[in-house]
């Protein structure tokens, strides 16, 4: 099983909405016996939560089950997930450093923007200052970013 994790700042925006867009065209995909996922913050800021209501609205508009709690990226994620993918920037950073705190590192780590087919930049927006436009627009982008991703996967792990 190859276990990929999906990481942003909070994980009740970005993060939930790109594995639940990654689990559903999994799905389609018959990949539910080879591939899995989860997400998490690398903050402890809303741990237990669920997803902010704009992107839960966003996930119901386009027909993406969205079933997530909060949690904080923690010492065995890098035991047992396969495929870092970070939303931006900052998360890389703060992955990288965790890391070393616990004397460890992540196996592949990616900015998911880097699977994008000519991104105009490498950053997810954080939408969660914004309004619900700005979760449409992470939307697209994680969209097209996850297509890309899957690409990246059927031939690096000859699915
Ligand atoms: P996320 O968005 O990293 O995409 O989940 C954020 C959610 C909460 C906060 C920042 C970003 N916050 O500062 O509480």
């Amino acid at each position: 099983m190859i276990k990929v994790l999906f990481i942003c700042l909070g994980n009740i925006c970005r993060s939930p909405l790109a594995a639940a867009i990654f689990a559903e065209k999994l799905l389609h995909k018959d990949y539910k016996q080879k591939i899995c996922c989860d997400s998490c913050g690398t903050s402890d800021y809303h741990i237990g939560e669920l997803p902010d209501e704009r992107t839960l609205t966003c996930a119901e508009k386009h027909a993406i089950p969205l079933h997530h709690r909060g949690r904080q990226l923690n010492r065995s994620d890098f035991k047992d997930f396969d495929l870092f993918i970070a939303m931006d920037q900052a998360n890389c950073r703060d992955i990288k450093k965790m890391a070393t705190a616990f004397n460890t590192q992540p196996r592949q780590l990616f900015l998911i923007r880097e699977f994008q087919d000519n991104p105009d930049f490498l950053d997810v927006p954080d939408p969660y200052y914004g309004g619900e436009d700005g979760f449409e627009k992470v939307y697209e982008i994680l969209d097209e970013s996850i297509d890309g991703l899957i690409k990246m996967m059927e031939k690096e792990f000859k699915l």
